[in-house]
């Protein structure tokens, strides 16, 4: 914890600095942030310098220092001192991304310890945990002393972040929320970054998402977001790397909670989608190849069932049982192809509000999530279809939720709806660009 905040500074002229374009000192990040997390510097002071970094921006220090402010408000975890190296894996989320499932029991089988601290999800994007907790008996919540368990005799531990992980952060990203200012390269990646410093991993892959079901929704954006993040890792000794990845359709054939289990099982068990697979397999190489791991290939462990193997322990370590059923909603509906031909494009943000129209979302943190909810795509962007042939089949607790669902569908893309069919599609490659450390400036 920050313990010597100096009483002088002014918020007023905190805000001032930054609206007129100035870069703020040292002391002037630290002051503020101790100060707002403490409840000294008001919400409406907060949000105003939230909006004057929106509009002018920060530089690499500040950034850096804003970030380092926010972990310091709260506990830091420290696993640089376990048998393996540790590394981590951070998406900025989109529709039907369930790759730390598979990935994590992954890079454990491949010799790494990957302790990851998750966040349940909000709107359309889904959170690790909820597809975790679908599991019948499986627990978020573990201690240090159980992550550090865990990670010795298992290798990966997935488990909800503590409220003294940045605290900050949390405070932060709540006022953000409400004033249009989440909007913001340095905001986001101090938001996302601070979390993961405070993890205590030696190394992180990137996953930023670019597409209709992403945060950043063109590759300029992407890449300035990636570079930023990078940079902070770097500066703060973690090696660093990220992936560019194409979020403009759904990841996988499954979008909701035990839907997308269920999927992350059969990529264990050998199968699985080939986008799921690919991507899973690139970001533990790029893993082990931030971590300086040699002569193991993801993609022969992924086959070998070692990947499965550690998944089963890593589920039963937090109480879950990897046998039960998994929970399935008792209604569904199909939606069938209006025509024969291609589908030139199923788009990522309208299928992603159509799962979470149907329960496998929230729209506030307190909202129960269904399970079981959430869409199946039996054909994907690429695929040709005959008419009638099934393309998705909803799955709902509720049956009224369905009419909300077609209406997100076909609402989607402009009014264009979020399935279009022609005579072939765009070949969109999964992974885009690759953004690794550099000197700093
Ligand atoms: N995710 C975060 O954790 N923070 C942001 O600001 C945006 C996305």
């Amino acid at each position: 914890m920050t313990d010597h905040i100096t009483p002088v500074f002014d918020a007023v002229d905190i805000i001032q600095t930054k609206r007129d374009g100035h870069s703020l000192s040292t002391e002037q990040i630290q002051w503020v942030i101790q100060g707002f997390t403490d409840g000294i510097v008001p919400d409406y002071q907060m949000s105003a310098l939230a909006m004057a970094i929106v509009l002018r921006g920060m530089n690499r220090r500040e950034i850096g220092e804003w970030t380092q402010a926010m972990i310091d408000t709260g506990d830091q975890l420290d696993f640089r001192t376990l048998d393996r190296p540790s590394a981590d894996k951070h998406s900025t989320g989109g529709v039907g991304d369930k790759i730390t499932l598979p990935l994590a029991p992954l890079a454990a089988a491949c010799g790494l310890a990957v302790p990851q601290l998750s966040g349940r999800g909000l709107a359309f994007t889904g959170g690790t945990l909820d597809k975790f907790e679908s599991i019948a008996g499986w627990q978020a919540d573990r201690t240090p002393e159980q992550m550090r368990s865990q990670l010795d005799e298992i290798g990966a531990v997935v488990c909800a972040a503590g409220e003294n992980l940045a605290p900050a952060d949390r405070v932060l990203y709540a006022l953000r929320d409400v004033t249009g200012t989440v909007e913001s390269i340095p905001l986001i990646a101090s938001s996302i970054m601070s979390k993961k410093i405070a993890e205590g991993t030696s190394a992180l892959v990137l996953d930023v998402k670019i597409g209709s079901g992403a945060f950043m929704k063109n590759l300029e954006q992407a890449r300035e977001l990636a570079r930023t993040m990078v940079d902070l890792g770097t500066d703060a000794g973690v090696a660093t790397s990220a992936l560019l990845t194409d979020m403009s359709t759904p990841l996988g054939n499954m979008v909701g909670n035990a839907l997308e289990v269920r999927e992350s099982v059969e990529v264990l068990a050998g199968g699985g989608p080939a986008d799921i697979v690919e991507l899973t397999v690139a970001l533990v190489a790029e893993m082990l190849r931030l971590t300086g791991v040699e002569d193991v290939d993801p993609a022969e462990m992924l086959a070998s069932g070692a990947a499965m193997d550690v998944w089963r322990a890593m589920v039963s370590a937090q109480g879950g049982d990897p046998d039960a059923d998994l929970p399935v909603s008792p209604h569904q509906q199909v939606v069938t192809a209006p025509r024969d031909g291609v589908i030139e494009k199923m788009d990522a943000l309208g299928v992603g509000i159509a799962a979470w129209r149907l329960g496998a979302g929230r729209a506030s943190l307190d909202d129960v999530i269904a399970h079981g909810a959430g869409i199946e795509i039996h054909a994907k962007q690429g695929d040709r279809v005959r008419a009638g042939e099934p393309v998705l089949t909803m799955h709902a607790d509720d049956e009224t939720r369905f009419a909300r669902a077609h209406e997100a569908l076909a609402e989607a893309c402009g009014g264009k709806g979020a399935i279009a069919y022609g005579d072939s599609a765009p070949d969109v490659p999964l992974v885009i660009d690759h953004v690794v450390a550099e000197e700093s400036s």
